[in-house]
């Protein structure tokens, strides 16, 4: 008698698919992100990956990433503009025809996860010959994009099996909030303002979020709106992008109709679509958050159910028809926390609808073609 083994069945472990077992691994995987290379003590960002002054002659930073990298790249470059640096996220499979004036002081940033992304190599291949510093931020040492810049900065979330990226995500966004306060460091000769308020709390990141996987409710979320016609996230600020990477996460393994909007944007068009149909899950990172929980109002009174994605004590609870709960935190974490819940949401609804969630139909984990 033979017993069947399946690698791939082997490394789920205790979990039904690879995509859970990643979204829960994210504690361990931030914590990885960031070991070494933050000293809360003395209120630094170490990054020694980087020579003290490599940023000192740049004056703009261009991001450019595709899917799940491009929500990424968005996070780092708002972090980045927030910061005092100009810098822009753009889409590598536009930027043949859309790059913006690019110089020797010009860095270009490239985020990809697999390091393999041919719309991306294409992006940073063209950067470098027109001159540009170029960066690759990426999770596979070794890869064509780290070997191709002039430097890599490596997110340490260790393989991801799941074709729709989650614990890179975070990862990313992670490292990209401490390149961006680096980098500004870099070029203004100080920190930005409140690293010391920031870097204890990146470090309180793994626990807080083990508390949201403890406690979380998107399991009843997904069942109570699984009849539901179309999704809509919408996020202000740093909670923009992540209300795209919420979307985007909702139709890869749902298959359903879902969209991410900037919460200040629903009321110029979108609001067209919105029913008692539509559920709208708002998020709140502390970043003028009456406007946002105003946008969401204005979705309610349309009929459309609201989750609030926020902190117990935060007034969009009393407001919102639902809650998924996030520790508080400081407004340049907070998004991540929310995603964590949003990516939740994904995989019980994906699940209750029986997809193959690690392996949706007609999408690849990593794209080589343009
Ligand atoms: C594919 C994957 C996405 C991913 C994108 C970019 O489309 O399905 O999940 O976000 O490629 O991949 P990269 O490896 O460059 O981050």
């Amino acid at each position: 008698e033979t017993v069947e083994w399946d690698p791939e069945q082997a490394g789920k472990g205790e979990y039904d698919h690879f995509m859970l077992k990643e979204i829960t691994e994210q504690p361990t995987s931030l914590a990885q992100a960031i070991e070494g290379r933050v000293d809360p003590t003395s209120g630094r960002i170490a990054l020694s990956d980087f020579e003290p002054g490599t940023f000192d002659d740049i004056d703009s930073v261009q991001f450019v990433a595709c899917g799940t990298s491009y929500h990424a790249a968005l996070y780092g470059s708002l972090a980045l503009n927030q910061a005092g640096v100009q810098s822009a996220a753009l889409l590598a499979n536009e930027y043949s025809v859309s790059a913006p004036p690019i110089d020797d002081d010009t860095l270009v940033i490239a985020v990809t996860q697999s390091g393999e992304t041919a719309d991306t190599l294409n992006a940073l291949r063209r950067a470098r010959a027109e001159g540009a510093a170029t960066l690759t931020v990426t999770n596979v040492v070794g890869s064509t994009a780290a070997r191709e810049a002039d430097d890599a900065l490596f997110i340490r979330a260790g393989p991801e099996i799941g074709v729709a990226a989650t614990k890179t995500f975070s990862s990313q966004a992670v490292m990209l909030t401490l390149l961006a306060q680096r980098i500004a460091g870099d070029l203004r000769g100080a920190s930005a303002a409140d690293l010391e308020t920031l870097l204890p709390e990146l470090e309180s990141m793994p626990g807080r979020i083990e508390t949201l996987l403890d406690e979380s409710d998107a399991d009843l979320i997904a069942e109570r709106y699984r009849e539901s016609q179309s999704y809509f996230f919408i996020g202000r600020g740093l909670g923009y992008p992540v209300a795209l990477e919420g979307a985007l996460k909702f139709k890869e393994i749902t298959y359903e109709h879902a969209e991410g909007f900037a919460s200040g944007e629903l009321k110029h068009g979108p609001l067209a679509l919105v029913t008692p149909e539509t559920p709208v899950f708002a998020i709140f990172t502390g970043q003028e958050d009456e406007k946002t929980l105003k946008n969401a109002e204005e979705a309610q009174t349309r009929g459309a159910p609201v989750i609030a994605v926020c902190p117990d004590d935060h007034p969009a609870v009393a407001a919102a028809d639902e809650q998924l709960a996030i520790p508080e935190t400081e407004p340049d974490l907070a998004g991540l926390l929310a995603n964590v819940q949003l990516q939740l949401v994904s995989y019980y609804a994906a699940d209750l609808l029986d997809r193959p969630i690690d392996k949706p139909r007609n999408l690849a984990k990593s794209v080589t073609v343009e």
